[in-house]
């Protein structure tokens, strides 16, 4: 029988993209969402709501599916929910995982960290509280991811924490491109930063990779992010290039000393790219070659 894999935030930007690559992989797959449908792009995929607020509800549905892997996606956006979903809602997946023995891939970020050293490989090991010489997530939002990966690696015996940055794609849009796209369109002045340094990855690519990661026997911190850092500047003027946009209205300017954002989130990819086969595309490559 195939193994079951179960899908937190499988309505979400990155769900989305793992259901569509799904039907090629050899899972059965719950798809678990909060109240937005997931995409059921193939026969192997079934639906179920499981609100991960909720502990009791996220154990039953974890003890009746018996699931050999959770790829725990789910997040919001919203700053109210941040404790709710992305800590304690973690924590009840990893619990619950951990209590029926099963294995857990927990979805994490680089706004864990505050940008200040040069570069980070996966031994860095964020602080969501404030501690001298240490790095710190800079936003609430940054502080709760790091809150919830530190949590979950003390609650599962063998999780697996991924930290990926900026997800883009175009069908649909990403949150980030959509506002781009929209300002655009709109005539309106869109400013970018120069020294705003991520390392854009494309969803399709980010998906296939954590199909792969699925098969491995690996457990640990590992960066799944795409193959080159850049500025949100160049990428913007990448993205114009492929969807045919005009970028006369997009402005260059560094970051504002009082904006709160890690300047340069640069980490390193060298495990992936020693564990895995496949290999994330450049923006260069996504945008320009086709
Ligand atoms: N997007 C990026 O650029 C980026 C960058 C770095 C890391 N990541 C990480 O990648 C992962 C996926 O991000 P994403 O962009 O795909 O997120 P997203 O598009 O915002 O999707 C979030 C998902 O979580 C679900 N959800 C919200 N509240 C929930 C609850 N109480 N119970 C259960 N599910 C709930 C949502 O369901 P409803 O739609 O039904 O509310 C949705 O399916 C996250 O862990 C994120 O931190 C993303």
């Amino acid at each position: 029988m195939n193994r079951c894999i179960l899908i937190t935030g499988a309505s979400g930007y990155l769900g989305r993209h793992l259901l569509l690559s799904a039907s090629s992989r050899d899972w059965r797959i719950i798809a678990c969402y909060h109240r937005t449908q997931p995409l059921l792009s193939s026969p192997n995929i079934r639906a179920m709501p499981m609100d991960i607020r909720e502990p009791e509800a996220v154990r039953t549905v974890i003890r009746r599916a018996r699931p050999d892997l959770i790829l725990h996606t789910a997040i919001s956006r919203q700053p109210t929910q941040f404790d709710a979903v992305i800590v304690r809602g973690s924590v009840h997946v990893a619990r619950a995982a951990a209590e029926f023995g099963v294995g857990l891939i927990h979805l994490s970020s680089d706004i864990v960290f505050d940008g200040a050293a040069p570069t980070y490989d996966e031994s860095a090991t964020p602080h969501p509280e404030p501690q001298s010489g240490q790095p710190d997530p800079l936003s609430p939002h940054g502080r709760a991811k790091a809150r919830a990966e530190h949590l979950v690696r003390e609650i599962h015996p063998s999780p697996v924490i991924v930290r990926t940055s900026l997800i883009y794609g175009f069908e649909p849009l990403d949150h980030s491109t959509r506002w781009l796209v929209e300002g655009v369109q709109a005539g309106r002045k869109v400013t970018l930063f120069t020294d705003q340094i991520r390392r854009p990855i494309y969803a399709p690519d980010l998906a296939t990779c954590l199909w792969e990661l699925a098969t491995l026997d690996f457990s640990g911190v590992i960066h799944l992010v795409g193959p080159i850092a850049l500025s949100r500047y160049e990428f913007g003027l990448l993205l114009c290039q492929k969807l045919g946009l005009d970028p006369a209205n997009i402005v260059a300017a560094p970051m504002p000393s009082d904006f709160i954002a890690p300047r340069c989130l640069d980490l390193s990819d060298s495990l992936a790219r020693a564990l895995l086969h496949n290999r994330p595309r450049s923006p260069y490559e996504v945008c320009l070659q086709n």
